[in-house]
């Protein structure tokens, strides 16, 4: 304690940041937190009705600081402050800092709920803290009403008290949450929740004190939506949904999408109007199992590949597929939830995910954001695969993008018995060296399939292809060139009218009642897909100046479930040590909710979507020679560097 001034000081220290400072004898916790500069969440300005500033008071931290707190360094709580303490479920341990009059010297420690800034643990090929900052944050007021003596209209009443209670500077109001304004704050009694966009727009303003704000990021791919619903106060995932984009209807990849835009009537309003029906139902399923309803949405974020992107704004498409496939927009934006037609609120903000190229989209930004190579030493390579294969290369000094078209082979399409990975497509494959004997596994089934096994074989998936190839090319049932070993002798191998086939289901496990078989096409396909991403990489690597790799991400759902070993063994990618290929599921999907919760991870979107640097990989005097070079398959052992 500082005593001979007027008013006796006070040691206030905050435990775990370590900040501390003398504060004035009766000033509240909380204030002395401003005073300090120790961030404590206070939703209500103070005012004891939000219960987010909690704090803990414990003696022993007291001694460990050599404070004596014989006496009573705090006041004692009041009726209302253990009400609401107890309402939330705190015992007698916690305190609420705007309640709580310092009276001595004293150490508290502020629980990771209380401090304004939280974080979130990012996991994936190295661990990340991100600090949780959303663009959506609420506030809890108490006005004065009017009086003949005070005349301010509503609208300027709020933002001067949002101003002087939380140092806001209020620019605007959206007009839905305008033309009701009047009537809330009679309502409310003056008392309201407001909740305030980038700390400059009010969007929304609710009678009374409105705890939790929600937002849902969506990455729309091209086969499948998901979203993901969070937690704007901790960053935390609530509930995920996932749905089959329902413009799958009309056309499997983005350049049938694209063509059915452009050439039949109304095109592009059914397929954008299929996909807002399709969000719309993830925010149904989604709100309901996070036992909430779609108005608690207050912001939702959206990454997409650059034709998804243009769809779902009613952006006409067609220019991305045309030489020399300009976007019509590549910065990120913001639009009114009632401008797309999305069922949230109506003055709820959809936040858009910047475009990098063409045809290296919003996805992909998403993927950076979510794997950071800009922030690190390592040469690092990222695949996303989907129709469009996604590349992006370098490190801190330098990354280039690019796209290749490597045709749908590894969505389950082009391939004759091909199919989604859904429930019964065969997900992975081994064939016996010697009796060119196969097992498989199919999706829904975790046993080795056979005859009689309950889940049959509809198809195969992506990743049971690259296992089918890469198992037939280490058996010697295809050769380097990918034409088949026409010596086999096996019951599985035959010529077929459509050329070489080898058998990889017998009809009897199979639901279709006949054989399920990788023909010779199927074999052309995947190597065009994986010839075009090997010439792809190498092109890539060849303006970095590098020949080697110190890490390979994964990206997407295929994968995710791929064997990076036979990925490895057909040559999708060039050599790198097994350990250092990551796969890292849906990176987009989680790129777009970092941009939910983190400002920063916004702003680094922005940035980094303007600094990669596109490769336009058709244009490329080598691509064509590096890709016929990269048609073979790999023999077993073979240096498999470019
Ligand atoms: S700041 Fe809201 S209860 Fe203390």
């Amino acid at each position: 304690m500082v005593k001979g001034s007027a008013v006796s000081k006070h040691l206030v220290i905050f435990e775990s940041s370590g900040k501390k400072g003398y504060v004035e004898d009766g000033k509240t916790l909380l204030e002395a937190a401003q005073e300090l500069g120790e961030d404590i969440e206070s939703v209500c300005g103070g005012k004891g009705v939000c219960g987010k500033c909690l704090v803990k008071f414990d003696k022993e931290l007291c001694a460990r600081y050599g404070i004596e707190s014989g006496g009573q360094p705090l006041s004692p709580p009041t009726e209302k402050e253990i009400e609401l303490l107890s309402r939330h479920g705190f015992g007698d341990e916690y305190r609420l800092a705007c309640s709580t009059i310092v009276l001595g010297d004293v150490v508290v420690f502020v629980p990771e709920m209380s401090r304004r800034e939280k974080h979130v643990i990012r996991k994936s090929t190295v661990e990340r803290v991100i600090p949780v900052k959303p663009a959506i944050r609420k506030y809890y007021l108490e006005l004065s009403p009017p009086t003949l003596n005070a005349l301010a209209a509503d609208y300027h009443r709020l933002a001067a008290e949002l101003g002087y209670s939380f140092g806001l500077r209020i620019v605007g109001i959206d007009y839905a949450a305008l033309s009701n304004l009047s009537s809330v704050l009679r309502e409310g009694d003056w008392k309201v929740t407001v909740t305030v966009w980038m700390g400059q727009e009010i969007v929304r303003v609710e009678p009374g004190y409105i705890d939790g704000s929600y937002g849902l990021a969506v990455d729309i791919g091209t086969t499948t939506v998901a979203g993901y619903l969070c937690d704007l106060q901790t960053g935390e995932v609530l509930a995920t949904e996932a749905i089959l984009n329902p413009q799958v209807a009309y056309g499997e990849d983005v350049i049938s999408r694209i063509n059915h835009a452009v050439t039949e009537p109304d095109g592009l309003a059914t397929l954008n109007r299929v996909i807002v029906d399709g969000i719309g139902e993830i925010i149904a399923s989604i709100t309901r199992k996070a036992q909430l309803v779609p108005g608690d949405i207050s912001e939702m974020t959206v990454a997409g590949n650059s034709a998804m992107h243009h769809i779902f704004l009613n952006l006409n498409p067609e220019y991305l597929s045309k030489s020399p496939f300009v976007p019509t927009i590549a910065k990120s934006l913001d639009i009114k939830s009632r401008d797309l037609g999305i069922g949230l609120d109506k003055s709820t903000n959809v936040h858009i995910l910047p475009i990098e190229a063409g045809f290296v989209g919003a996805d992909n930004v998403g993927v950076l954001i979510a794997e950071e190579p800009y922030n690190q030493d390592e040469m690092v390579l990222i695949i996303d695969i989907g129709t469009n294969g996604e590349l992006v290369m370098g490190n801190r000094e330098k990354l280039l993008c690019a796209s290749c078209a490597m045709g749908p082979a590894f969505e389950g399409a082009n391939i004759k018995f091909g199919m989604r990975a859904a429930p019964g497509a065969i997900e992975c494959v081994t064939i016996d060296r010697q009796s060119l004997e196969v097992k498989f596994k199919v999706i829904g089934s975790d046993e080795w399939s056979t005859a009689s096994s309950s889940v049959k074989a509809k198809g195969i998936c992506g990743s049971g292809i690259v296992d089918a190839i890469a198992e037939m090319v280490k058996a010697g049932i295809i050769e380097e060139s990918g034409r088949f070993n026409r010596k086999l002798v096996s019951p599985r191998f035959s010529i077929t009218d459509e050329g070489p086939a080898f058998v990889i289901a017998w009809a009897s496990e199979a639901s279709l009642g006949r054989d399920i078989t990788v023909s010779i096409d199927d074999v052309r396909a995947v190597q065009l897909a994986k010839g075009a991403m090997y010439a792809g990489v190498r092109i890539l690597m060849e303006k970095l100046g590098v020949t080697e790799l110190d890490k390979v991400i994964l990206a997407g759902a295929f994968g995710s479930y791929i064997n990076k070993e036979n990925a490895l063994a057909i040559g999708l990618f060039p050599d790198c040590a097994l350990e250092r290929v990551y796969s890292v599921g849906n990176a987009a999907g989680e790129g777009a909710r970092l941009a939910l919760i983190s400002l920063d991870k916004r702003r680094e979107a922005e940035e980094i979507a303007r600094k990669v640097e596109y490769v336009e990989l058709t244009v490329e005097p080598e691509f064509q020679k590096y890709f016929v070079d990269a048609l073979h398959f790999p023999i077993p052992n073979e240096l498999n560097s470019p």
